[in-house]
């Protein structure tokens, strides 16, 4: 087997076309999605309320903002919605035009992407693998310090490494940040998989501060990756009324205004979900450490970074591996800052991610 590229968690027809295998039967270890699939609440619901795609959405979707507000305990007025959390990267990579951005990295390549397109540009704050990815706050203090930038872009709990910065810490940039007028865009996607997410999540700061934006989907933690629903938490008015005034209109549909009004008061999912995960993530976390030939990162998140430790393996000869067993892990050599020796996985049912467990143990011990 032959291949050069790098698939995303999406590519699952490429992967068909280059391996020989039925999409339908891959397990992507590399989209992130929570295996226990959609919100009961959803399933159950969406199909009996399927004539909303007659009429329009609410254009100004005053419900589901009201169900979003009561979920992360903010007010209506501070939530945005949009097609996926990647509509409203891309509009504030449109509305801000940064002219100088700073991105923890590595990290999602599509803040960089977005802000290219319209025309800004970016540049990285390295997050080290000497200090696990973990940030050197007086590091960055400097950084800002010594720049003129008007946008700064973290992923917390940040793809791929699956670290997270504390609140207390995103305080002070927020506030450092302020005193230079830098933006600050707090890209959340994986935050609801952390244990202590109430207080980790920068949503509260929203109220403190106006230079913050929080945003969130429900592609990951909700298993909902094709209804496209996202969401941005701000109390700056500007901000919002700006990101309304470019945005299409309805660009949320009504079939994701319907699973949004279902899916965030479904607890039991909730619940569910957070102790699946922390459990299957505690679970593999134990089995990789015995491995000497992995350094294994501390997962926040549902997925897990590993750096292959034997010059002799790459992490496309994992990949090679774990597809022949229809297991599509996530080669991170693409990423900027990692090369070929790390690969990323997420967390899916157990008895998959056993079998997982046992092509990497194949392989490295
Ligand atoms: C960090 C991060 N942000 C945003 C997205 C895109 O999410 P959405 O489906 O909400 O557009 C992804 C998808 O992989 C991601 O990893």
């Amino acid at each position: 087997m032959e291949h050069k590229e790098h698939f995303h968690g999406s590519d699952l027809e490429k992967i068909e076309a280059a391996y020989g295998i039925k999409k339908e039967e891959i397990i992507s270890f590399s989209a992130n999605v929570n295996p226990l699939g959609l919100s009961y609440k959803v399933k159950d619901g969406l199909a009996k309320h399927i004539d909303c795609l007659t009429s329009y959405p609410d254009r100004e979707y005053t419900r589901l903002r009201k169900t979003i507000a009561t979920y992360v305990n903010s007010s209506f007025e501070n939530i945005c919605v949009g097609n996926g959390s990647s509509e409203l990267i891309a509009l504030f990579a449109k509305l801000c035009n940064p002219q100088s951005a700073l991105i923890f990295g590595p990290t999602y390549s599509e803040y960089e992407h977005e802000i290219m397109l319209y025309g800004g540009k970016s540049s990285y704050f390295e997050l080290k693998e000497s200090d696990n990815f973990a940030l050197d706050e007086s590091a960055l203090f400097d950084t800002l310090d010594a720049g003129d930038y008007d946008l700064l872009i973290i992923c917390n709990p940040n793809n791929p490494t699956s670290a997270l910065i504390g609140r207390e810490s995103i305080d002070r940039i927020v506030s450092h940040c302020g005193k230079k007028n830098t933006l600050v865009m707090i890209d959340e996607t994986y935050m609801e998989f952390v244990n202590d997410c109430e207080n980790s999540t920068a949503i509260p700061l929203t109220d403190k501060y106006q230079n913050l934006v929080v945003l969130r989907g429900v592609s990951k933690f909700f298993a909902s990756p094709g209804l496209r629903l996202g969401y941005a938490v701000t109390s700056n008015r500007s901000l919002s009324l700006g990101l309304k005034g470019i945005q299409v209109p309805w660009s949320v549909n009504s079939l994701a205004e319907v699973a949004g009004l279902l899916m965030f008061g479904d607890v039991k999912f909730i619940k569910d979900t957070k102790a699946y995960i922390e459990a299957e993530r505690n679970r593999m976390y134990a089995r990789l450490l015995h491995i000497p030939s992995l350094k294994v990162y501390k997962p926040t998140a549902n997925f897990i970074l590993c750096k292959i430790l034997t010059s002799s393996v790459t992490a496309q000869d994992l990949f090679d591996e774990a597809i022949k067993e229809k297991l599509m892990i996530r080669d991170c050599a693409s990423f900027t800052f990692l090369d070929e020796s790390f690969f990323r996985f997420c967390f899916m049912k157990s008895d998959d991610d056993d079998k997982l467990m046992d092509v990497i143990e194949r392989l490295f011990t």
